[in-house]
C-alpha cells in the first residue's frame, strides 16, 4: 500500500487505473479506524477493482468548543490495518493540501434542509463543512464509487442528495452499521467513554431498538414513542440531543398511514465527553 500527502499523486494513480478501465472505490474517513472503517473498506474491496482510503481531520465540520484538536490522530497504526485489508493508497493530506487559501471564505457546499435538521440542528455548520470536504475529496480523488457508513445516516443522505444535485460522477454506496456484541455502534468517538459508561451505552440502541420495533409491529403514535424514548435514554443517565421518527428516503416528518419500512428512528445522547449517534431502518427488522 502507498501513502500519498498530495493531490497529484492521488488523482495520478486513479485516473492510471481507470484508463484500464478498472473500477475505483474510495472510502474516506477521519482516521483513529476501527472494525467499522475496516467493514468500509472490505466493502468497497467487493464493489471495486482497487480502493483509496482517505485519511484526513477535517477542521471545517467541527464548531469552535467541539473535540477537533482532541480528535486522535494514529496515521500509523491506520496504515498498517489498512495495508492488512489491502487498500492499495492511502491519501493523508495536510489541512494545507485540502485548504490552500486557509479556512475563511471559503466556497462551501450547503445542502438546505437536510443539513438543517437533528444532528444539524445541534451541530450548526456541521454538514456544510462535511459535504464542502466530501466535494472537495471527491474532486482530488476522482472515485467511481464511494462508501459510507449508515450509522451516520444523516451525513449519508446530505452526501447523496450533493452528489445528485451537483450531478458528480460517483455512487454513494451505504454500508450496513458495525455494532460491538451488546448492539452499540461503533465510533472513535466510544473512545471518550469510561469505563462505567461503556456499560450505560447500548442503552442508546437499546432504546432505538425497543421504538423500531413498535412501529415495526404497527404502533404510530410517533410523539408518544419520541417521549418514551427520550425517557429511556435519561433514566439511563444519558442527556439526550433528539429521539426522532422519520422517513427514511428524504428524513422528513412522517405521516401515520406511511408503512414500517419508509420509516427510520435515530437519536443522538451525550454520555459523559461523548455524544452517541444511532438509527434503526425499521425495514431491517421486518425479518425478524
Ligand atoms: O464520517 C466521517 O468520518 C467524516 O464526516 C467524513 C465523511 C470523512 C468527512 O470528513
Amino acid at each position: 500500500m502507498e501513502t500519498v500527502h498530495r493531490i497529484e499523486a492521488v488523482r495520478a494513480r486513479v485516473r492510471a487505473w481507470q484508463a484500464e478501465g478498472r473500477v475505483v472505490g474510495f472510502v474516506p474517513t477521519m482516521g483513529n479506524l476501527h472494525e467499522g472503517h475496516l467493514r468500509l473498506v472490505r466493502h468497497a474491496r467487493r464493489i471495486s477493482d482497487h480502493v483509496v482510503v482517505s485519511v484526513f481531520v477535517n477542521p471545517t465540520q467541527f464548531a469552535p468548543g467541539e473535540d477537533f484538536d482532541a480528535y486522535p490522530r494514529t496515521l500509523d497504526a491506520d496504515s498498517e490495518q489498512l495495508r492488512a485489508e489491502g487498500a492499495e493508497v492511502l491519501f493523508a493530506p495536510s489541512v494545507a493540501e485540502v485548504y490552500p487559501r486557509g479556512l475563511d471564505h471559503l466556497v462551501t457546499v450547503h445542502v438546505p434542509g437536510l443539513s438543517d435538521i437533528l444532528c444539524g440542528a445541534h451541530r450548526p455548520g456541521h454538514f456544510t463543512g462535511v459535504a464542502t470536504v466530501v466535494c472537495k475529496l471527491f474532486n482530488m480523488v476522482g472515485p467511481d464509487r464511494a462508501v459510507f457508513g449508515r450509522k451516520d445516516f444523516q451525513q449519508f443522505q446530505v452526501i447523496r442528495r450533493m452528489a445528485t444535485d451537483l450531478n458528480l460522477p460517483v455512487e454513494i454506496v451505504g454500508s450496513p452499521t458495525a455494532r460491538e456484541a451488546d448492539g452499540l455502534a461503533m465510533s472513535s468517538r466510544n473512545a471518550y467513554l469510561e469505563a462505567h459508561e461503556r456499560g450505560i451505552a447500548p442503552a442508546l440502541y437499546q432504546c432505538l431498538h425497543g421504538i423500531a420495533t413498535a412501529l415495526r409491529d404497527g404502533e404510530r403514535d410517533f410523539l408518544e414513542l419520541e417521549a418514551q424514548g427520550w425517557r429511556r435514554l435519561g433514566a439511563a443517565g444519558m442527556r439526550p440531543d433528539y429521539v426522532s421518527i422519520r422517513r427514511r428516503y428524504d428524513l422528513s416528518e412522517p405521516v401515520p398511514d406511511l408503512p414500517a419500512d419508509d420509516l427510520i428512528v435515530l437519536a443522538a445522547a451525550h454520555l459523559g465527553r461523548a455524544r452517541l449517534i444511532d438509527n434503526i431502518e425499521v425495514a431491517d427488522l421486518l425479518g425478524e
